[in-house]
């Protein structure tokens, strides 16, 4: 087997490996308090010594609450890959663009080992890493990118490598899935939980890249290239959870569902890729139904190792530094592996347009004011059944305070369709807003 080896990292294996750390936020800090906490255990997991050489930050005056005397300090991040006594490069800084997309690709160039957290520098720029990481034999690895302290890189390119995977689903961010899990429970509004969740330091000030799905397509990106084949991350399909109420929580219930943000990738015939992140109907069965919380989850299916769900935390210091000691573990003990876990590089691909995948799907139908609701649904139907999207289920209900809605489970039928006929019944003097369209994802 090929693999990727740095000299600094491998020839030297029992002499200390030494790490440059750039960001020391709470990932940062959580790496070095682990380094210290487990030294011995490092030692006698690697039979070297693991020790941080040299730092980077913006604001060298910044309290931590870490002794930070003894370590260089660098102004400059990006002169921790020139930094001839840092044999790994730790980049927690953060962000797609910038230094630390500088630092990595200088540090890969140098031939540097590196090890990163940032999920949106690996999505968006993976091609250019890997073919770096490739041409200069630097391992670069990202176990804390995707799902934190969950070793969902792991398992999906060690554990199951043998496997061809069939399809790989996860609730990849823990924000989104905390303010789901206290709406179905509490009863309380989509903005309630979200300002609750900034407050606790759950959500950023900016909570896009958590709600609109951003956050777990970078991770499902990541998850997918390794799985089945790289793909254009701009290509993936993302919504959002703006929409859902308490109330359709509720009623997905009532017909045996959980609503998850997911992020689901599958392999399709020809080499193609359908890959997504949405909120969705999920079985109440189903073993992500049970994943509450800030908890992440990741289930993998394949022809050999059938279905496996791993969960835990998402996110926070702990189980993040963690993650990114798991890797530099690899490194200490010269196991280097190829960035996908392949030893041929990819060009990525598109994934297949999502408006022509077929399932079920939920829908909300909020009825104008005096519209009987028993006539609407059958009109509704009979509406529907003109575009051939049949009906599995159909029951009309009053929220509190609300006007009347209707629920409908479809049959299987594109996204297409669905999109063609959401403009038509908006229309209709039947109904009053746009209606509310959740895809069903049936999961093991
Ligand atoms: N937090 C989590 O639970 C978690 C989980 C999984 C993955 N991650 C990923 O881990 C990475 C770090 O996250 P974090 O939560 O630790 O972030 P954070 O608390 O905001 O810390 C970021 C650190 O990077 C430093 N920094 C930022 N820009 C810099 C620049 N241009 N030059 C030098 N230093 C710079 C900051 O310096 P100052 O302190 O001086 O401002 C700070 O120490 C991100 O990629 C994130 O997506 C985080």
């Amino acid at each position: 087997m090929t693999s990727v080896h740095h000299n600094a990292v491998s020839s030297l294996a029992s002499s200390p490996l030494r790490l440059g750390i750039a960001g020391l936020g709470t990932v940062g800090t959580g790496v070095i308090r682990l380094i210290r906490q487990h030294t011995d255990l490092l030692r006698s997991r690697t039979g070297r010594s693991i020790e941080v050489v040299a730092v980077s930050a913006r604001n060298r005056t910044r309290d931590r609450g870490i002794d930070l005397s003894g370590l260089r300090w660098h102004d400059d991040p990006v002169a921790l890959a020139h930094d001839a006594d840092v044999d790994v490069v730790v980049e927690l800084m953060g962000g797609a663009e910038g230094s630390a997309r500088t630092l990595v690709t200088e540090a890969l160039k140098a031939g540097k080992a590196v090890v990163t957290a940032n999920k949106a520098l690996v999505a968006r720029h993976a091609q250019e890493l890997a073919h770096l990481s490739h041409e200069h034999k630097a391992p670069l690895l990202f176990e804390a990118a995707v799902a934190g302290g969950i070793p969902a890189i792991k398992m999906v390119r060690e554990g199951v490598a043998a496997d061809a995977l069939t399809r790989l689903g996860g609730i990849l961010n823990g924000t989104s899935n905390f303010i789901l899990t206290e709406m179905a429970e509490t009863g309380r509004a989509f903005g309630d939980v979200l300002k609750e969740a900034q407050d606790k330091g759950y959500a950023e000030a900016d909570p896009s890249a958590d709600i609109d799905g951003w956050d777990a397509a970078h991770k499902l990106s990541i998850l997918t290239a390794i799985a089945f084949r790289p793909i254009v991350f701009d290509s993936l399909a993302v919504s959002g959870m703006r929409r859902i109420t308490t109330d359709d929580i509720h009623q997905a219930r009532t017909l045996g569902y959980a609503i998850k943000m997911l992020g689901v990738a599958r392999r399709l015939p020809e080499d193609r890729v359908e890959a997504w992140v949405q909120p969705c109907l999920i079985p109440a069965r189903s073993g992500l139904a049970q994943v509450n919380g800030v908890y992440n989850a990741l289930t993998t299916e394949g022809p050999f190792s059938g279905p496996i769900t791993i969960s835990g935390q998402g996110a926070g210091e702990g189980p993040t530094a963690d993650a990114v000691m798991a890797d530099v573990i690899d490194l200490a003990r010269g196991h280097g592996l190829p960035l996908w876990g392949r030893v041929d590089e990819q060009a990525p691909i598109s994934c297949e347009p999502v408006e022509s995948l077929v399932s079920r799907f939920y829908l909300r139908i909020t009825l104008a004011d005096g519209v009987n609701a028993d006539t609407a649904l059958s009109e509704i139907r009979t509406i529907l059944g003109n575009e051939d999207i049949a009906i599995e289920h159909g029951h009309h209900h009053t929220p509190q305070g609300t006007a009347a809605q209707l629920i409908l489970l479809t049959k299987p039928v594109t996204l297409n369709a669905i999109n063609r006929i959401l403009p038509i019944l908006e229309e209709t003097a039947l109904v009053n807003d746009t209606p509310l369209a959740l895809k069903v994802e049936d999961l093991p």
